[in-house]
């Protein structure tokens, strides 16, 4: 039977997403499966996304949807309509989509829409908060693609409670694959001559997250539980972190805490790699916090990687000055103890891209076969 023309497309948008897919991009280069790429635009700072695109020497995107800032709904609607135009010309056989963020979800509501197959990357994490909008967002994506690809096993299982109709495949994590392609490359980074910094004698604090910046006595909070247990502190501040200080005139002048712009990959890497905590109340930089070797103090509620709360490595705080300070004091009083509970890892072996490029490959031929 001859195969009908073939395409894939993934969808990006935002910092995180560009992180995750880059081992994925180099793959599809080295397998030969042109992967072309869907940019949304919901992140268009140079910091926040440009400067992933030439780091991990990605592809041009074929499309930026430009879709910017603006409320959840506005965005995943506007990419909705922008992403129809686009996909009704181009008839991909796969629409990849990884993460969890509104551009993912706008780009798989649309290809459901249009009964395009799709293809998750990191299916199947959950945290079970449905007050955080990448919860909702990656519960819709999962019960809406045909290939889930599960970065653990615990997200596997999640998959099968809850009866998704794709097929799950278990291949890691591909956040993974791009850190070992990295983390040897940190001596090159002279971030620590520009900034006057010495090993373990700073923690790093991240902070983005909608529930706890948005509300300003939870930032408030936040600030000062940190501030009050009087650890050095480098913040590189998010966007929209850096709107809501100025919004509420919260001031870090003369405090512990020190600002600094976004990083790009490298330079997190060795910040982290020599942090002495990790504050963060991110998803991705919990795992790379965790391949580091860095102990980290996640500022949230619950957490989709429980791995590493089980293993004692991750310790969570809720957003309140004292439980904060306690969860700090804690990590410092027991600090050899818990470097020594890093062992293993469950988020795969570093060859995540690599299986999921095959996966893919062997659909298309399938979808080329039915006459997708
Ligand atoms: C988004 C994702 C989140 C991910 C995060 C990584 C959703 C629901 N959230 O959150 O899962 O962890 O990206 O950063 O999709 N802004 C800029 N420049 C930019 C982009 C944003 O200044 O390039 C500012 C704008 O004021 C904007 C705010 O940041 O309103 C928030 O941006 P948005 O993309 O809505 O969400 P993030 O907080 O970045």
């Amino acid at each position: 039977m001859e195969l009908r023309y073939v395409s894939i497309y993934l969808v990006i948008g935002t910092r995180p997403q560009i992180i995750k897919s880059a081992p994925i991009i180099h793959e599809s280069l080295k397998q030969g499966l042109e992967m072309k790429i869907i940019h949304t635009g919901q992140h268009y700072d140079y910091e926040l996304s440009q400067v992933f695109l030439e780091e991990f020497s990605l592809p041009k995107p074929s499309i930026n949807l430009n879709v910017g800032s603006g409320s959840h709904t506005f965005q995943t609607a506007e990419i909705m309509l922008r992403l129809e135009k686009f996909l009704l010309n181009e008839k991909p056989s796969i629409l990849s989509i990884p993460g969890d963020t509104n551009s993912a979800l706008g780009g798989a509501l649309t290809s459901a829409k249009l009964g395009v197959p799709i293809a998750h990357i990191e299916a199947g994490a959950r945290c079970y908060d449905m007050k955080m909008a990448e919860e909702i967002n990656r519960r819709l994506i999962d019960h809406c693609s045909e290939i889930l690809f599960a970065p653990t096993t615990n997200c596997k299982e999640n998959l099968e409670k809850e009866s998704v109709i794709g097929k799950i495949h278990l291949t890691g994590d591909t956040m993974y694959d791009i850190f070992l392609k990295f983390k040897d490359k940190v001596h090159k980074c002279d971030i620590f001559d520009r900034l006057d910094l010495s090993e373990k004698e700073y923690s790093l604090l991240t902070l983005h997250r909608s529930e706890n910046v948005d509300d300003p006595a939870k930032l408030r909070s936040i600030l000062k539980g940190i501030q009050e247990s009087e650890i050095n502190v480098l913040f590189p501040i998010h966007p929209r972190t850096k709107n809501r200080l100025k919004e509420q005139n919260i001031s870090l002048e003369k405090s512990t805490i020190k600002t600094i712009e976004p990083l790009d990959y490298i330079e997190m890497l060795k910040l982290l790699k020599h942090a002495r905590i990790m504050l963060t109340d991110s998803g991705g930089v919990q795992k790379e916090a965790f391949w580091s070797k860095t102990p980290c103090i996640t500022i949230r509620d619950r957490t989709e990687w429980t791995e590493t709360v089980e293993m004692g490595v991750n310790l969570l705080s809720e957003a309140d000055p004292n439980k904060l300070m306690k969860t700090i004091k804690d990590v410092e009083e027991n600090y050899r103890e818990i470097k020594r509970k890093f062992k293993g890892n469950p988020f795969g072996d570093g060859r995540a891209s690599n299986r999921i490029i095959k996966i893919l490959k062997n659909n298309l031929v399938r979808y080329s076969k039915k006459g997708n």
